[in-house]
């Protein structure tokens, strides 16, 4: 089956003292156990001294944007194969911060995700509806839109080596987790639109539920059959509470 990936994305937040704290933290609480792994996503600057200091354990890497872009006049972009250069495993893509924020559009948002596994760092692209569209009926046909402009410009085959967030914007920051089944429900059609094109890639493709995650609701979370993990912000600045969530992990 497929292991499950707890990925903490710190946004931006940390400084040189608190990141070293917590990632002593988070490595040295490391669930004993397999079929799952953990990931921390630092703001840019850091991610050197977090790979650094992450080498040798259980922990991953992964940066939080990347630019479409090999190189070039792109000043204050940083380009993919900088990220693997720094020894990032993954990078988060389309997050709904980006999209509402900074106008990153689903077209856009394939770009980045294409570049990103050209660099051979493995994309974590995101996707969600907001309360509006969720009210409206319309969460399918978002996230629909939204995975078909990179199904449409990778190709299936690309999702062999990715992985698919759904994080629905009305859970994020707001300590409204989705429920279990209302997660559930998005993650099945979220594989089932995969499995249209290959029911093998569709099988494998961890897909990870984010919103509101924290310890007290992650193992309802991830012993659903179809969310494979958790894209965590506010419980992944402690070791403790992103540590709790590891644990849920270990054992679902
Ligand atoms: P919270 O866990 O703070 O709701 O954030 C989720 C998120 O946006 C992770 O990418």
């Amino acid at each position: 089956m497929r292991d499950i990936l707890v990925a903490g994305n710190w946004k931006m937040n940390g400084s040189s003292a608190a990141n070293a704290e917590l990632v002593a933290g988070i490595v040295a609480g490391v669930p004993k156990g397999s079929g799952f792994s953990l990931l921390v996503c630092p703001p840019f600057p850091y991610l050197a001294a977090v790979v650094a200091q992450a080498d040798g354990s259980a922990v991953k890497v992964g940066a939080q944007n990347v630019s479409e872009h090999k190189k070039g006049a792109f000043t204050g972009e940083v380009a993919p194969g900088m990220l693997g250069d720094l020894g990032c495993d993954y990078v988060i893509v389309g997050h709904s911060e980006r999209r509402a924020l900074y106008g990153e559009t689903s077209e856009h948002v394939a770009a980045k995700f294409q570049a990103a596994l050209a660099a051979g760092v493995t994309p974590i692209l995101c996707v969600g509806e907001s309360l509006e569209e969720r009210e409206a009926g319309t969460t399918q046909s978002v996230i629909d839109e939204q995975l078909d402009a990179v199904l449409d410009t990778a190709g299936v085959g690309a999702f062999a080596a990715a992985v698919i967030a759904y994080e629905p914007v009305w859970a994020i920051g707001t300590g409204m987790t989705a429920t279990p089944e209302q997660a559930q429900d998005v993650h099945a059609h979220i594989r089932a639109r995969v499995a249209e094109q290959s029911a093998e890639i569709a099988a494998k493709v961890q897909i990870l539920y984010g919103g509101s995650m924290k310890g007290e609701n992650a193992a309802g979370l991830l012993t659903q059959p179809d969310i494979d993990g958790g894209l965590i912000g506010g419980a992944s600045l402690k070791a403790e509470d992103f540590l709790a969530i590891a644990e849920a992990a270990a054992q679902a």
